[in-house]
């Protein structure tokens, strides 16, 4: 209990611009009046039995699934016990990379350093270790621990534990394992293309890696805002709309269409404000009529939007990502309160007839105002994150974009930290996070495009995808044996689920190949061969002709066998794996815990008899379970499960 509490409490810095109706969500403050800071402080602990009450454990059962922290726990008490002077001591507990244990705990040897030399009834970091374990508090967790090494402490849970936690997660359902977060609100601003320019694989990769941080933090019972802050205003748009007005004299009885392929429409608009000098002066005059609310030149960028949006749609829905559109027009009203809050706090400077903030480190400023009066990129960004911050009342806010914007992002992000919006410390909420990827690379190794065009239309992508995986289907004879929707629905789900998976099992960061035969084999480290294994085991389920609801409450779950044992404590850390992956922005951390999940299953199935042996209860219900958080990690990744093949 006061482990997460503490978590839960984690104080904010002081900021300036805290305002009373921020504190009416759950941000503290130093600068507090104590009656707000109690009131804020209860509202926490509320949030915090909420949580406990919604399992049925115990009451001081709190981080149902996260073993880790629950080791923590007592090893903060054993650490009291050990070194009653030492004050503070943060429990430093890791999983066992050696084969002595499952998990470790890593502080004698530093405690060691702080107390040698002075008074004490210790000879070194193993009898700290020692004594380590003595004070450890009884608990049912652990079988044994022993000191290695220069003092690590070496844990080895016990097995009637992790059967019996696996258990209990078959009978209250797989949320009890949720992570638990210090947060309640977030905004994950991803996809984001602008409007009728192409949506590249560039923006395919922030929607399928957004789309997977926003489901990990609704996992984590966080509200997400999934914002589309697409670009939806500019000086693109005078020339857009002044073609349009050229070129489709009857757009406005159109439903659009007129407009035909809106990417050609765009090509076509910039040659002509290239090569012809009067078009282009109409275009920027454009410009500042639809600024200054004209109504026909807001009809004409109302219409050319909303082309753009059903494009983007087909793609989403292809997808399933839910996202909902705040794009940069939304924040344009903000920027001039916004520009003078920075000013006042003598944040911006002219440069050059420009308007710009310095920042440490940088070469170049952060530019504000242009020196034509108009905004940017980068004062939308800035209005943005204060109305996340302020009216959206966000305690984390995360970016999805290529690596190329991370200086951007920097700078907005220490722009907001001088103005007092965000903590100096980046450790602290509120948070804001760019979440940088790299290229999608095509087999020559340079950026991925196609033969004839510059950029992979997104649609022919998906649709190969989906053919290809429906071919393989066929060429196994699933055409004759299912009905033309579980092919359809099948093809769909490998197809898009080996596109998704093939980006999130590697660290973002780097650049990625994209290649349709690797990410669509039934063999390695693929979507396809993990939905083929929770089908296999949904199958072995479905032939014992058990009962497998049933067995969850009447059954026993035992883990007698090594491979038994060693795939039910795998289990037991999906809570840690997916708060590692939500709080460090790895989605690739529950790729490989997926992937070793299902090589754990393997294993345990090639080594014991399931169907018809003594042991098939138990060894059923470790089936269910793999099964089920086989698809909460699919759920959490984006992919759609299959249950035969
Ligand atoms: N529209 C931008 C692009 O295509 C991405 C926007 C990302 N979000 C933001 N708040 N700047 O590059």
């Amino acid at each position: 209990m006061l482990a997460s509490l503490t978590l839960l409490l984690a104080p904010v810095s002081p900021s300036p611009l805290l305002s009373v109706n921020r504190l009416s969500h759950i941000h503290t403050s130093h600068s507090l009046p104590a009656a707000d800071l109690l009131r804020a402080t209860s509202r926490r602990l509320v949030l915090a039995t909420k949580i406990q009450s919604v399992s049925t454990m115990a009451d001081e059962e709190v981080n149902v699934g996260n073993v880790k922290r629950k080791l923590a726990k007592l090893f903060e008490a054993s650490l009291k016990a050990t070194v009653p002077n030492v004050p503070d001591v943060e429990p430093l507990v890791a999983v066992c990379t050696a084969k002595f244990g499952d998990y470790q705990c890593n502080n004698a040897m530093g405690l060691w350093n702080k107390i040698k030399g002075k008074e004490t009834e210790f000879k070194g970091p193993p009898s700290v270790g020692q004594a380590i374990i003595r004070n450890l508090p009884q608990s049912e967790m652990i079988e044994s621990c022993s000191v290695a090494g220069p003092g690590f402490v070496n844990v080895t849970l016990s097995k009637t534990w992790i059967a019996k936690s696996v258990q209990k997660m078959l009978i209250d359902g797989i949320d009890t394992w949720a992570p638990q977060l210090p947060i309640k609100r977030a905004v994950v601003d991803f996809s984001s293309p602008n409007i009728a320019k192409e949506m590249h694989v560039g923006h395919l990769r922030s929607t399928i890696i957004g789309d997977t941080l926003a489901r990990m933090l609704e996992f984590s019972n966080v509200e997400v805002l999934r914002r589309n802050h697409v670009g939806d205003w500019g000086t693109q748009f005078g020339m857009l709309i002044e073609f349009l007005f050229e070129t489709v004299p009857n757009w406005e009885d159109g439903n659009g269409i007129a407009i035909g392929d809106l990417q050609a429409f765009y090509k076509a608009s910039r040659e002509r404000f290239k090569n012809d000098p009067d078009f282009k002066e109409r275009a920027q005059k454009a410009v500042v009529r639809l600024q200054g609310g004209e109504p026909n030149y807001h009809r004409a960028w109302v219409q050319i939007c909303e082309i753009s949006r059903n494009e983007f749609h087909r793609i989403y829905r292809r997808l399933g990502v839910h996202l909902e559109e705040k794009g940069e027009s939304f924040y344009n009203p903000y920027i001039p309160e916004v520009l003078k809050e920075l000013t006042s706090k003598n944040l911006i400077e002219d440069s050059e007839g420009a308007r710009v903030i310095f920042i440490e480190g940088f070469n170049i400023p952060l530019m504000v105002v242009k020196s034509d009066g108009g905004y940017n990129y980068a004062s939308t960004d800035l209005a943005a994150l204060w109305y996340r911050l302020n009216e959206e009342k966000a305690e984390w806010i995360i970016y999805v974009t290529d690596v190329g914007q991370q200086q951007h992002f920097d700078m907005v992000f220490k722009a907001a930290k001088r103005a007092g919006w965000l903590p100096a410390d980046n450790n602290t909420y509120p948070k804001a996070n760019h979440v940088g990827f790299g290229l999608v690379l095509g087999e020559d190794g340079k950026r991925f495009r196609t033969r004839d065009t510059e950029v992979v239309p997104l649609v022919d992508l998906l649709d190969e995808a989906k053919s290809r995986s429906k071919a393989a289907l066929i060429d196994r004879g699933k055409d004759v044996e299912w009905t033309e929707e579980e092919l359809e629905q099948t093809a769909e789900a490998a197809g898009y689920g080996a596109v998704k998976y093939a980006d999130l099992k590697n660290n973002r960061l780097t650049n990625y190949t994209f290649n349709f035969d690797q990410m669509l084999n039934d063999k390695g480290n693929t979507a396809v061969y993990l939905l083929y294994a929770h089908a296999r085991i949904c199958s072995i389920i479905r032939k014992s002709g058990k009962d497998i609801e049933g067995l969850k409450n009447t059954g026993a779950l035992v883990l007698a066998h090594a491979d038994e044992r060693a795939l039910g404590l795998h289990l037991l850390q999906f809570s840690e794996i997916v708060e590692e992956a939500c709080t460090n922005l790895l989605p690739n951390v529950l790729c490989e815990y997926l992937y070793n999940l299902s090589e754990g299953f393997t294993k345990f199935y090639s080594n014991c008899q399931v169907v018809g042996s003594a042991e098939e209860t138990s060894r059923l219900l470790l089936c269910e379970a793999t099964a089920i958080v086989m698809r909460k990690c699919f759920h959490l990744l984006g992919i759609v499960p299959v249950y035969k093949i």
